[in-house]
């Protein structure tokens, strides 16, 4: 994981004249600070360092794999695709390079799409990161979008594994009728950003991520349940199995509320949204690290992976953990 060392707390946010309390937010959404990028620190730039210590953790030289898979809705360019950047940089020459994009679901989705690659035979080792800097593309004047996001990476290395060991199930889900729920309007072909089209601050507003959190949270609170119960179902397994649930850290209300559905000890979800905000595709890589280096996960453990989001997007995958950090 990797994660920019400048933190604002809530009590910043305050002092920058946002109207807002620490109260509030901690209230209603369990966040208390976040990290930052400042203008030199791009994407890439924290997920190559992610990228870097996967590998190094899973003992596997660059040149070894297959794919570099980057889930991020933030980029360093509109194109050409992160990846390739991560790609060069840590010296994957054997390795092809494509982004995904599903916002907050990005890093589920990078997880299935690498576990369909190597369970088909069609490649071995695959890198998968979840990398966003939303806080590029915030109104740090909009109280109601500004303080739930913070920036961040988390990257894996996936292998061939046993049979019923690794991901055991996924499942992927979408509703484009919810586009405009979570989306960032300008910058694409729809409305490019140039100087005839950017002159007034309507144009400006579009520039920055917009967010309708009520209707986001209602279909949280609906997709988060039903997706993980499928996943579960896939795998022939019951909430009862499940020894850690991972899940992206949007507001600590959907975490309670997930855990309590499945009657999940709190000691057995992963929680970071109070240090370091809604990090996007970053959420459950930097969780599942957290929770190795916590001796929260160990080899043989059924961990559950749930992420929603921007599209509107979801995925989970139940996953039989493979790895012993002897802790
Ligand atoms: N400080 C103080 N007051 C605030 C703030 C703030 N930061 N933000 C909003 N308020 C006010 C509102 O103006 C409103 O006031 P009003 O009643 O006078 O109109 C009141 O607080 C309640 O606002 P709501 O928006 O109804 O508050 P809610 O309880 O729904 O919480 C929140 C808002 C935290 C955004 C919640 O809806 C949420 O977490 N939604 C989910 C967001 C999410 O998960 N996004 C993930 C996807 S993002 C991606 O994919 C990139």
């Amino acid at each position: 994981m990797s994660l920019p060392p400048n933190v604002i707390t809530n009590d910043d946010l305050k002092k920058n004249g946002l109207e807002t309390t620490n109260e509030w937010i901690v209230q209603r959404t369990g966040i208390r600070e976040r990290r930052v990028t400042d203008a030199e620190t791009a994407s890439s730039d924290l997920a190559i360092a992610a990228s870097l210590q996967a590998l190094e953790d899973a003992g596997i030289d660059a040149k070894d794999l297959d794919l570099v898979l980057c889930a991020t809705a933030t980029g360093d360019y509109v194109w050409p695709a992160t990846a390739c950047i991560i790609q060069q940089a840590i010296g994957a020459t054997k390795a092809g390079a494509f982004d995904l994009s599903a916002a907050c679901s990005g890093f589920c989705y990078g997880v299935s799409t690498a576990t369909g690659f190597i369970q088909s035979g069609m490649m071995d080792k695959i890198l998968v990161v979840g990398v966003d800097t939303l806080t590029k593309h915030l109104d740090w004047k909009d109280r109601s979008t500004c303080i739930l996001f913070g920036d961040g990476a988390g990257a894996a290395v996936l292998s061939a594994c046993a049979p019923n060991e690794g991901v055991l199930s996924s499942v992927l889900g979408a509703d484009g009728s919810g586009l405009k729920s979570v989306w960032l309007p300008a910058g694409g072909t729809r409305t490019p950003i140039n100087a005839e089209t950017f002159t007034d601050s309507a144009s400006e507003h579009d520039t920055h991520l917009q967010m309708n959190g009520r209707e986001v949270y209602e279909f949280a609170v609906k997709i988060v349940p039903q997706t993980i119960l499928e996943a579960l179902d896939k795998a022939c397994l019951r909430p009862s199995d499940i020894d850690l649930l991972v899940m992206h850290q949007a507001n600590i209300r959907i975490l309670h509320s997930a855990a309590e559905r499945f009657g999940i000890a709190l000691d057995r979800l992963v929680v970071n949204v109070d240090r370091y905000g809604n990090t996007s595709a970053a959420s459950i890589p930097i969780a599942l690290r957290e929770a190795a280096d916590s001796g929260k996960l160990h080899k043989g453990d059924i961990v559950v992976t749930m992420g929603f989001g921007a599209g509107l997007t979801w995925g989970a995958n139940v996953i039989r953990w493979t790895r012993d950090y002897g802790i």
